[in-house]
C-alpha cells in the first residue's frame, strides 16, 4: 500500500508504517485520518493507548476523523446465532464473510474464506464493538476537547446506520 501511495503522490510526503500505538509524534499534525475500520484488533488498554497516541501527534485544535462501525447497529443486528453471511465476486475468485458478535457483546467476528480456482482459505478477525457513547468516553479519556459522530453521508447516527463517522477535537 505504501509503494502504491508513493507511486501516486506527487507532494513532498513522508510515508511510513508503524503500529499506531508505538507513534510518538507530538504535536505535529494537523489532521489524523483513521479510516475504515483501522482501529479496535487489541486488547482495550492498547486501543486506548492509540487514541492516547492520535492526540498527542495533533496540534492544538487539530482533528482525529475515524470511520468504524456503529456498535450499536452491531448489538442490534448480530450475535453469536444471529449470523450475517455476505459472498463478493472478485475478479480473482470469490470472498465470503461470516460475521457474528460474541456473546458477551464486545466482539465483531469476520471469518473470511477466499477461494481462488476451487482453492480455500481462511482468516478471521476480531473487531472490538463500540458504541457512539463507548468510543466518545474513550476519545474523551484520551484528551479529546470534543467529539462528534454523524451517520452516513454526515447525518446525525441513527441505529439504522451500520457505519459511523467521527471527528474529535484535540
Ligand atoms: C480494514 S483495513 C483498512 C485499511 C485502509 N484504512 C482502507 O481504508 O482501506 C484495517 C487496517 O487497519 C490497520 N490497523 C489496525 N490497527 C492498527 C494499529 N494499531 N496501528 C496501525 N495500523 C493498524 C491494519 O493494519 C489494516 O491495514
Amino acid at each position: 500500500m505504501i509503494e502504491h501511495a508513493k507511486a501516486k503522490s506527487s507532494a513532498q510526503v513522508v510515508l511510513i508504517t508503524r503500529d499506531i500505538e508505538d507513534c510518538t509524534f507530538d504535536m505535529e499534525f494537523d489532521l489524523a485520518i483513521n479510516w475504515f475500520t483501522s482501529f479496535g484488533y487489541d486488547s482495550d488498554q492498547s486501543s486506548k493507548r492509540c487514541l492516547e497516541r492520535l492526540y498527542s501527534a495533533l496540534k492544538p485544535g487539530g482533528r482525529l476523523v475515524m470511520e468504524i462501525m456503529n456498535g450499536q447497529w452491531l448489538l442490534n443486528n448480530l450475535s453469536a446465532t444471529e449470523k450475517i453471511v455476505q459472498t463478493f465476486d472478485m475478479t480473482y475468485g470469490t470472498v465470503r464473510d461470516v460475521n457474528y458478535v460474541t456473546a458477551d457483546g464486545i466482539w465483531h467476528i469476520m471469518d473470511r474464506t477466499y477461494d481462488y480456482s476451487g482453492s480455500q482459505s481462511h482468516s478471521s478477525f476480531a473487531m472490538r464493538v463500540l458504541t457512539a457513547d463507548a468510543l466518545t468516553n474513550w476519545l474523551h479519556d484520551a484528551g479529546f476537547q470534543s467529539v462528534d459522530i454523524f451517520g452516513s453521508d454526515e447525518r446525525p447516527l441513527t441505529n439504522s446506520d451500520p457505519r459511523m463517522h467521527v471527528v474529535a477535537v484535540r
